[in-house]
């Protein structure tokens, strides 16, 4: 297989700017398959412009984002989402005034039906494998005693598995996530790794962008660094680790 097959995406020279801020740098990456691909750096560093780019919510100036075959440039979200790409929000995006369980489904149904419209004659009674799928991802998260709850009332951390959930449904070919773990209690930052890495086992890709070290290094089989909207280094872990550059731009000197 050749090097260009197995990239899942590939983002090739994109420039974003807000006014007169250069959010984003001739930015370059290319996402291998099966990998869990790391976005770090400092806050304001640009990883959210550029998961935005990547998800249709934002149009580069400049630039081209490919999934496989398929450019992603001027598609919308909704047309990315059908392809095969799935994305987990810095902040939740659930429909507060369902249960958990209805909250899986939606998703499931957009998906497999082009788009979800409600229909009062025929219940969602009726769709037995697909509560059954839902009710299996729901137990896959830790989140099966809560699944008739309302999900207004979780916990921010539940809110997030939750949205974890509405993704793994869909069965994405790429999964994006921004920030998976913050807002977090370490136990529950713990419990969301090893999800991720049981994801990891079935062979999904996955961009993930974390300030969290722990969560970095306990899931990336690569790093790329951002710091002002440029990328300033990428590579595996350690090198990473060790690259005098990434210490100072992203940790003031610290060591990683
Ligand atoms: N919609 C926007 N309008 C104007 N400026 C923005 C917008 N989104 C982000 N920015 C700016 O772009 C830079 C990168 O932001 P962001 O991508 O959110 O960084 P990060 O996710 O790395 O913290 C920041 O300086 C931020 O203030
Ligand atoms: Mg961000």
């Amino acid at each position: 297989m050749s090097e260009s097959e197995n990239i899942v995406l590939n983002v090739s020279g994109v420039n974003k700017t807000f006014g007169g801020l250069q959010a984003l740098s001739d930015i370059n990456l290319k996402i291998k398959e099966g990998e869990t691909h790391a976005i770090i750096g400092p806050n304001g560093a640009g990883k959210s412009t550029m998961l935005n780019v990547c998800v249709g919510r934002l149009v580069p100036d400049s630039g081209s984002v490919m999934f496989g075959d398929v450019p992603l440039t001027g598609k919308t979200p909704y047309e990315i989402n059908q392809v095969g790409v799935a994305r987990v929000f810095q902040t939740p995006e659930i429909f507060p005034e369902l249960t958990l369980l209805q909250n899986v489904i939606v998703p499931a149904l957009a998906k497999r039906d082009g788009n979800f419209k409600f229909n009062a004659f025929k219940p969602l009674s009726a769709e037995k494998e697909l509560i059954e799928e839902a009710e299996h991802v729901l137990e896959d998260l830790g989140l099966e005693d809560q699944r008739h709850d309302i999900s207004a009332s979780m916990s921010r951390g539940d809110k997030r598995r939750l949205e974890l959930a509405m993704c793994l449904i869909q069965h994405p070919k790429l999964l994006l996530l921004d920030e998976p773990t913050a807002g977090m209690a370490r136990h529950d930052t713990n419990r969301t790794i090893e999800i991720l890495k049981r994801i990891k086992s079935r062979g999904m890709t996955k961009v993930i962008i974390e300030h969290d070290m722990h969560v970095v290094f306990s899931l990336a089989d690569h790093i790329s660094v951002l710091a002002q909207g440029a990328i300033i280094a990428d590579g595996k872990p350690d090198d990473v680790r060790g690259n005098p550059k990434v210490q100072e731009a992203y940790l003031g000197g610290a060591h990683l």
